[in-house]
């Protein structure tokens, strides 16, 4: 969603803006603005529509000078994205910035229309600098201001306000959306998460909900939403740049794809010792275990969907999987002995937040498996399973789903071990399949170039239909969706078998199937749905191994060879064939890989 930034410096604060921005550009680029408080002691602003790159410009043209000021970038709800929606927002003596939704900003806009307040924008954000005026306008000081502006607001929002002939003066509240306080040498930052801030400095102070902070550059008074004084802990976090950089690859999602074999090494490394599971799951034994709910969205809630077919069949450990945004309204009774299961790569998508904060007291324990430690789905956990996937910054998951899978691996193994489906020798036989993945993940990455040559050819398509059967359904609906979120290619994923009940009626020369088929129990099954395709005139890209394709006989139009693997890993394997597919496609096509249209990283409304 929206990145904010503020800084309180003693430089031009303008560049440091801009910079932070880019860091936070992976949560909306839409638009961009940053305003900053001159000379003079006057609030003043720039902002533009599309990317980061086009507010530079209106710089190099139209600079703004101050040491202090607010940024963002906009992944737009309410208004589209023109240059007077775009923030920060401006009302008399207050600017403001803002990532959320205020939910009840009509009822608001009625009730300061009323005291003849003008509205420039169609934004929620508008009616928060407005009200804040209208209190300052009061004589309220810019505290008393803001602490009757929060209390009025309903939604979630993150915000940071700035305001005229306060140059040593910003003010910052988190309801719903996180925020950061960034502490340097006499400067104080504020973003919407540590990267944003981590070339400036790394100590770092997380707002909890319903905080909000008075911040001068000799530091930060926070309240909670009692408004009582907070003591909230100030922490170094190992943020490296580097780690962030795009470290000589075109995109951030290439250099993801590619982290593969080491970050899934750095899982293994983290949770398996020798023959032994070594994860922390806060004694649970899953032997006292009845039922697994495990609750995501969108690439999550896919490696969620294969750990389904895991935990069943290893460890015969019944699982319940929903899209967070369904959850809570569906109101499914939950069965004694329970344990709710959040993945998230931010940590901070708004729909499994709430999902884990309905579960919170139903559920025997909230796990999570996030990627972001310090973030609020992991602050919520009883359990928070790091998946070590490193800084995320594409749009679209790559390496945190391969993480997360081989997380939720470790995790059914254990399931299978404690509750007796699995003896030593068992688990030592599956952990050893396990440490093959970064070798197997290196060699997958080798089809790069035959991949880029099938590529060219999808990228002629207007649909494209993706197949799997068993736990390679969920790839199936992966690779469906890498396609259509990068490269803008209409494509569904189906269940092989599910094919010939209704989708078969798509199959046609034009329209490319992609059949993800290892060498496995159900590929004979497999062979039978894609001669289907094939019979009705259907161009197949069969995905697979050596020994498969050659099983699968003559009449593929296309083939991707992997190396052979162990059953348990082949998901985690196959992620990589659906990424490059999806990857070389939208790099034919031309889109926007890095910031697809539409899209944003870290979804934090609703
Ligand atoms: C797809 C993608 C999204 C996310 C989803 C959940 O490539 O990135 O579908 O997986 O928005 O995000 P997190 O894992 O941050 O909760």
């Amino acid at each position: 969603m929206c990145g904010i930034v503020g800084v309180l410096g003693n430089h031009e604060a303008a560049p440091i803006l801009v910079e932070a921005l880019k860091r936070l550009e992976y949560r909306g680029y839409d638009s961009a603005g940053i305003a900053t408080i001159n000379e003079a002691g006057e609030l003043d602003r720039r902002r533009a529509v599309g990317k980061l790159v086009n507010l530079s410009d209106t710089l190099v043209h139209n600079p703004l000078a101050g040491k202090s000021g607010i940024g963002h970038t906009r992944w737009a709800t309410h208004g589209a994205p023109t240059t007077e929606n775009a923030h920060p927002h401006k009302a008399g003596p207050v600017a403001v910035v803002h990532n959320g939704i205020i939910e009840n900003f009509r009822e608001l806009r009625e009730k300061l229309a009323a005291e003849g307040l003008k509205f420039l924008t169609e934004t929620d954000t508008e009616t928060v600098a407005l009200l804040a005026q209208s209190h300052i306008a009061r004589g309220k000081s810019p505290k008393e201001a803001v602490a009757a502006t929060l209390a009025e607001l309903e939604g979630a929002f993150a915000l940071c306000f700035l305001f005229d002939g306060e140059d040593d003066l910003m003010i910052a509240a988190r309801k719903g959306s996180p925020l950061a306080i960034g502490h340097g040498t006499g400067e104080m930052f504020v973003g919407s998460d540590a990267i944003a801030l981590a070339p400036m400095t790394d100590k770092i102070t997380y707002l909890e909900e319903g905080d909000w902070a008075v911040i001068t550059r000799d530091g930060a008074e926070i309240y909670d939403h009692n408004g009582r004084l907070a003591n909230r802990p100030m922490k170094q976090v190992r943020l490296d740049s580097a780690r962030i950089e795009k470290g000589g690859y075109k995109h951030y999602m290439a250099k993801e794809i590619a982290q593969q074999p080491t970050v899934v090494g750095e899982v293994l490394n983290a949770y398996v010792k020798d023959d032994r599971i070594a994860m922390n799951l806060g004694g649970i034994d899953f032997a006292d275990v009845d039922r697994l709910s495990i609750v995501a969205c969108g690439t999550a809630y896919y490696a969620g969907l294969v750990a389904k077919y895991w935990f069943e069949h290893y460890a015969r450990l019944p699982i319940d999987i929903d899209v967070a945004s369904e959850f809570r309204y569906r109101e499914a009774p939950f069965a004694p002995k329970t344990l709710g299961v959040f993945v998230s790569q931010s940590g901070e998508t708004a729909d499994t937040l709430a999902a884990l904060r309905y579960s919170a007291g139903k559920v025997d324990k909230i796990v999570s498996l996030i990627n972001v430690p310090e973030s609020s789905i992991a602050r919520e956990s009883d359990v928070a399973v790091e998946i070590h996937a490193g800084p995320e910054v594409s749009v679209a998951s790559t390496k945190a789903f391969t993480c997360q899978l081989t997380c939720f691996a470790i995790m059914a193994l254990k399931a299978a071990h404690d509750r007796g489906h699995l003896d030593d020798t068992g688990l030592a036989a599956h952990l050893a399949d396990l440490r093959q993945l970064p070798g197997l993940m290196s060699h997958a990455l080798t089809i790069d170039t035959a991949t880029k040559e099938i590529a060219a050819k999808l990228a002629e398509a207007r649909d494209v239909l993706f197949l799997g059967r068993g736990q390679m359904f969920p790839l199936a609906l992966e690779g469906a969706l890498k396609l259509k979120e990068i490269s803008y290619i209409h494509a569904e994923g189906y269940a092989s078998g599910e094919l010939k009940h209704g989708p078969i009626a798509l199959v046609d020369k034009a329209t490319p199937t992609v059949v993800m088929a290892p060498h496995d129990g159900l590929f004979d099954k497999t062979v039978s749905n894609m001669q289907e395709v094939m019979a009705r005139g259907g161009r197949v890209v069969l995905v697979s191994d050596a020994r498969a394709a050659k099983e699968a006989g003559d009449g593929v139009w296309q083939s991707l060879a992997l190396p052979e693997a162990p059953e348990l890993i082949q998901p985690i394997l196959y992620a990589i064939p659906a990424q490059l597919l999806a990857y070389h496609t939208a790099i034919a096509k031309g889109t926007d890989v890095d910031q697809p249209r539409n899209l944003a990283k870290s979804v934090t409304v609703e």
